[in-house]
């Protein structure tokens, strides 16, 4: 009789160790089609859905079906319940609240919290190493041992440096700029280092022995964190976020190693390289190289916020609603350049409508769009995806420029850094060597924006003083629709 109970105990653990791994794989599957709708706007509302379904089919498996070496269920189910409960509240109601234009700190906020559950799997696991084995003693030197403390280091440094990058973002941190930093960066890091050898060192110990020891790493990781995100500034920021982004996905892997768990460890490995091959692209887009932006944390000055256009000795030219639009119903090419100053006056589905406008009218309307525009990776994708831009009308900085000369009126819409020719002409500018959209090169430019104010970088825009340069000064969504007024009574 017990025998057959036996059986059918094994029976169970089997199958319920089979569904288990069959939902892992559907869900990893499910991240990947997921990842893959995400690079288009058309698809990316759908791809988000599919990988979200994927991690909740992931996470209902594992409370149903996971069962220990022991065959005992995961335990704790009231507790995780409410969390996920308290979790989704939370995150929702940010998440409906959150204005367009906060969108990048959330994106910040939410990559820290990963970083941190990482770090945090790798505090509660280390000293349970050795539950179940007699003795209590677990061998240091191994491969649970380091994926434990590279979730731990990685995790921290993502939660802490996400962190800072939500208060830059949020404009509530500046950046710190010491030549030093980049010395103690480099100490910091050295010292994580040599905690993971000395933990490895150990032998065959108990591990609540060192738990002051991963106590202290921890905190040494999230002061590195802290101080490795700071001295970044300016337009280096893109750099540092996609990098914060790939340090989460390696975190989350680690769990993955630790609990076996292929959809854990698909989803991180998924997100670290995406953020990884990120980063690549927007160091690209930035023209500098990774070290550079890390070790050289630069940022740049403050400028003028005058409501007019003298800054010094140097007055921009102002144009007025009424003479713009009668140059742009003329044109025969219009470009837009849409920028952060977009995103805050919410002006993409204005834009478009005032594309519609001058299209009727057979001017031939394109966006420039750069890869670092707005405050986050595809901002301004997002935006013209909102308003439904044709995605052929999207061109980067490079198709932009090739057409440049051709075009009769570039539209800045709240951009400066992207449009800034001291990236060219300026060595000593913080931005020089970022490839940026030639706006100077079409017939006429035309800034909308609402004071002289710098942009992201905090350096001033000799664009904005180019002979062919004209301000329009005001929010850029009623800037819009009063050009939309004026173009349709030409016509
Ligand atoms: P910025 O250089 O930041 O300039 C935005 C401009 O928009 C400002 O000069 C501002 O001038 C204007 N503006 C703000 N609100 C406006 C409104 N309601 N109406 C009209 N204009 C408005 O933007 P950009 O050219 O898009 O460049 C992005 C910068 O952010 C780069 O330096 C980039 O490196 C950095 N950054 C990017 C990211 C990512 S991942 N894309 C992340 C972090 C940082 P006024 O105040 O005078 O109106």
């Amino acid at each position: 009789m017990n025998e057959i109970i036996q059986i059918e105990k094994l029976i169970q653990f089997t199958l319920g160790d089979s569904i288990l791994e069959i939902i892992y794989i559907i869900a990893s599957v499910l991240f990947i089609f997921g990842l893959k709708m995400l690079s288009n706007p058309g698809t990316a509302r759908k791809g988000n859905l599919w990988a979200a379904f994927g991690m909740g089919l992931a996470i209902v498996g594992t409370i149903l079906f996971h069962k220990n070496s022991e065959g005992h269920g995961i335990g704790n189910i009231p507790w995780i319940l409410g969390a996920i409960v308290i979790g989704t509240v939370i995150g929702w109601g940010v998440a409906v609240k959150v204005k367009m234009t906060a969108m990048p700190q959330l994106v910040s906020l939410f990559n820290g919290m990963g970083g941190g559950a990482a770090a945090l799997i790798s505090l509660m696991e280390f000293p349970h190493l050795a539950a179940g084995l007699a003795d209590g003693t677990y061998n240091m030197f191994s491969g649970q041992v380091l994926a434990i403390l590279i979730g731990l280091m990685i995790g921290s440094v993502s939660f802490a440096g996400s962190m800072v990058a939500f208060g830059k973002l949020d404009e509530r941190i500046g950046d710190i700029r010491s030549p030093l930093i980049k010395y103690i960066n480099m100490f910091l890091l050295v010292v994580l280092i040599g905690f993971i050898v000395y933990i490895m060192s150990q032998g065959t110990v108990d591990p609540h022995s060192l738990m002051p020891v991963i106590i202290i790493m921890f905190v040494v990781a999230l002061i590195y964190g802290i101080s490795f995100v700071m001295p970044i500034g300016g337009a280096d920021m893109p750099v540092v976020i996609s990098l914060l982004n790939s340090f989460t996905g390696v975190a989350a892997a680690m769990g993955g190693f630790l609990y076996h768990n292929q959809a854990m460890l698909t989803g991180g490995i998924l997100v670290g390289s995406a953020g990884t091959i990120l980063t690549i692209l927007m160091c690209k887009a930035m023209n500098r190289s990774l070290t550079n932006v890390i070790i050289g944390g630069f940022g740049g000055g403050s400028g003028s916020g005058a409501a007019t256009g003298a800054v010094g000795d140097q007055v921009a030219k102002e144009v007025t609603a009424n003479d713009a639009a009668i140059q742009l119903y003329y044109s025969r090419s219009v470009m837009f350049v849409p920028g952060y100053g977009l995103a805050v006056a919410q002006a993409q589905k204005t834009v478009k409508e005032l594309d519609d406008l001058l299209s009727e009218n057979g001017v031939e309307v394109n966006y420039a769009v750069h890869s670092v525009a707005g405050r986050m990776p595809g901002h301004m994708n997002v935006l013209m995806a909102e308003a439904d831009v044709p995605y052929e009308k999207l061109l980067g900085e490079e198709e932009a420029n090739e057409r440049m000369k051709n075009v009769d009126v570039i539209i800045v819409v709240g951009a400066n850094d992207v449009v800034n020719p001291s990236a060219y002409d300026d060595p000593g500018s913080p931005i020089y060597g970022m490839p940026v959209i030639n706006a100077w090169e079409a017939k006429s430019v035309i800034i909308l924006k609402r004071s002289m104010n710098t942009g992201y970088a905090g350096i001033q825009n000799p664009l904005f003083f180019k002979p062919n340069a004209k301000m329009l000064f005001g929010d850029a969504k009623k800037t819009i629709h009063s050009l939309i007024t004026e173009v349709k009574s030409l016509g």
